[in-house]
């Protein structure tokens, strides 16, 4: 049932090639330069018209969402906020006609985030959810959705499910800045085609394990890491954080790069590994000095970098190499590498990374 691999975990994130051309079945047809979406086609006009996207979701799906709302707002122009949905179900909060409850979850039985939506419902709003247990309690609550198609995830840390999830949220960004006009055709073709990639991409980038299990022998021992990145990869931080604090207990923060300055920095010193996320963007610059100011401190810097780079190479102590890939998208990519390390790093330490201390698969009770 694990299909040769040692854990779930690493099957699973070894899926990604699959479960993301699954995800695109039927949906992306790169020959004609479509996209059927059928849960956002069917209710276009809410979507185009809508004031607001409010996001409510819980850990690595949380993570999803925040990827998300940069991606809507570029191509939708629609105001977006991402909520964790065990705060947001308590708090009262303002919902009103034109506002759209985005819904993310792998499970589809998180209790915060069904009932944070079971509120937003008895309060008028359109709940649409994104969701990869088909038939699950969010699905059957929502008034439409679209399923991430990634197949059963068994690991209790989520791999697969996010990169889905990022495929389906890209997806909706694009049929509906289409539709709203904020996307110009040519760029959406030019996306269109990009997305096609992803699934080669991840193939590519997961080729490249051996060297990634290298490197996390090289941090098995660390007692903090510090994970940053911006832009799209300021989301890719966060969850790379998460995922190395569940799998390996060591303990992990992510922030964006650039508010390391703001306080993080304070805990750079010889030993404290910095993940950063540095793929080719529009932040490249910015990070470049980021990455100065930690090589400055003396602290020891792990970079995930696109293919061809030989400036943050040179500065790294260990890099972690992936293809070239469009900003938008690049969280798809940049995201395997930090699995891939966890991984390493909790089998490294000796642990169940299938089964992780104190965790459950789906958080059903509040
Ligand atoms: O099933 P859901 O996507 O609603 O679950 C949300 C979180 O409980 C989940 O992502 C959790 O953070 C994972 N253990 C992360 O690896």
């Amino acid at each position: 049932e694990k299909g040769g691999y040692d854990h779930f975990m690493l099957k699973e994130i070894f899926d990604q090639p699959a479960s993301l051309t699954d995800c695109l079945r039927g949906r992306l047809d790169s020959e004609n330069m479509t996209l059927t979406l059928a849960g956002v086609e069917q209710h276009l006009s809410v979507f185009a018209q809508a004031k607001r996207i409010v996001i409510v979701a819980c850990g690595t799906s949380w993570h999803a969402g925040l990827v998300a709302e940069y991606m809507i707002e570029t191509l939708c122009r629609i105001p977006v906020e991402v909520e964790y949905a065990s705060e947001f179900r308590y708090r009262n909060p303002v919902i009103g006609p034109g506002d759209i409850i985005l819904a993310i979850s792998q499970s589809g039985e998180t209790a915060d985030t069904l009932v944070a939506i079971e509120r937003a419902k008895e309060q008028g709003a359109f709940i649409f959810g994104v969701v990869n247990a088909v038939g699950s309690s969010i699905a059957r609550l929502s008034h439409a959705g679209a399923y991430t198609h990634a197949g059963p995830e068994i690991g209790v840390a989520s791999t697969k499910a996010f990169t889905a999830q990022l495929t389906v949220l890209a997806m909706m960004a694009m049929k509906i800045g289409k539709a709203k006009g904020t996307l110009a055709e040519a760029e959406y073709n030019r996306l269109l085609g990009e997305l096609a990639l992803i699934p080669e991409k991840v193939k590519t980038t997961l080729a490249t394990h051996e060297a990634i299990k290298e490197v996390a022998k090289h941090y098995a021992d660390a007692r903090d890491f510090l994970f940053l990145g911006r832009g799209y990869n300021f989301p890719v931080a966060l969850e790379g954080a998460l995922k190395l604090k569940e799998i390996s207990y060591i303990h992990a923060e992510g922030y964006p790069a650039a508010e390391m300055k703001h306080g993080p920095i304070a805990l750079v010193d010889e030993n404290l590994p910095v993940l950063f996320i540095a793929t080719k963007d529009a932040y490249y610059e910015k990070i470049v000095s980021n990455i100065q100011e930690i090589k400055a401190r003396k602290g020891k810097v792990i970079a995930v970098i696109s293919e061809g780079d030989t400036l943050i190479r040179s500065m790294a102590d260990h890099v972690m190499v992936v293809p070239e890939v469009d900003e938008l998208l690049a969280p798809l990519i940049s995201v395997l590498p930090t699995q891939l390390l966890s991984y390493y790093i909790g089998v490294e330490r000796g642990l169940d990374v299938d089964k992780p201390r104190n965790l459950a698969k789906s958080v059903t009770v509040e």
